[in-house]
């Protein structure tokens, strides 16, 4: 498994992603397709950027009954997609009837990745909305844990988080992980960044990088800085 770089490509049309991704003539990036854009346009934009060429990271954050979920992994592997997700709170049971929607009849499977606290959620509103009481940093790890006996390939989580995941799950446990600011960039509303460089260092396996590449003057440029501080 090699390090990559992720571009989130957060667009709510086809025609804003492919103008995006026309720039890259070079190179096909491995991209994220959120909710934004698949709700948008729906399975064909999956279809349309991998016969591209373009390796994907379907990130629809799957958290529901094991059957409906197992019944939805094996409609998204049905979209050759890479990499797909699911949220760890539906528990180990949900997360095995993933695993099993997700393999196909010869045996293979997109890379399946949890998503453990979102990190917009703080120990405040995981006491009160969710009465979860154990400090966060246990909370994330005993997901990560979860995950792992599941049978998941990896989870997402902060750049600051990936060490740990690594020391409780296993080094070839994968660790994806955005809030990824160049060291002269903006924050913007990401709360706690890391540059690449520093990701690498840390053991991160992907990072997922957004507005600092999307929202660039030169786009291309951009990934090009991040995939020379975080890959070569
Ligand atoms: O633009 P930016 O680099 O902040 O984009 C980061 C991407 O990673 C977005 O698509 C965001 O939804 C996603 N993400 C995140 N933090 C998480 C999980 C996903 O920023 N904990």
């Amino acid at each position: 498994m090699g390090k990559d770089v992720i571009i989130a490509c957060d667009f709510d049309s086809k025609e804003k992603v492919f103008a995006f991704l026309d720039r890259f003539t070079g190179e096909k990036p491995f991209v994220k397709i959120g909710m934004e854009l698949y709700y948008a346009e729906g399975p064909a934009i999956v279809r349309e950027i991998k016969k591209r060429g373009h390796k994907i990271f379907l990130d629809l954050k799957l958290h529901d009954i094991p059957n409906t979920v197992k019944k939805s992994m094996a409609v998204l592997s049905r979209l050759d997609v890479d990499m797909t997700n699911l949220h760890a709170a539906g528990t180990r049971r949900m997360m095995e009837a993933a695993i099993e929607g997700l393999t196909r009849p010869d045996g293979t499977r997109p890379m399946l990745i949890a998503v453990t606290q979102l990190t917009s959620t703080d120990q405040e509103s995981m006491e009160q909305d969710l009465l979860i009481e154990k400090p966060i940093a246990d909370v994330v790890m005993h997901y990560a844990h979860n995950a792992k006996l599941a049978g998941l390939d990896g989870v997402v989580c902060s750049p600051l988080e990936a060490g740990k995941v690594h020391e409780r799950c296993g080094a070839g446990f994968v660790t994806v992980t955005p809030g990824v600011r160049f060291a002269d960039g903006d924050i913007g509303d990401q709360k706690r960044v890391m540059t690449p460089a520093e990701a690498k260092r840390i053991g991160s396996d992907y990072i997922v990088v957004g507005r600092p590449i999307t929202a660039a003057d030169d786009p291309v440029a951009a990934y090009r800085r991040c995939v020379a501080e975080f890959v070569d």
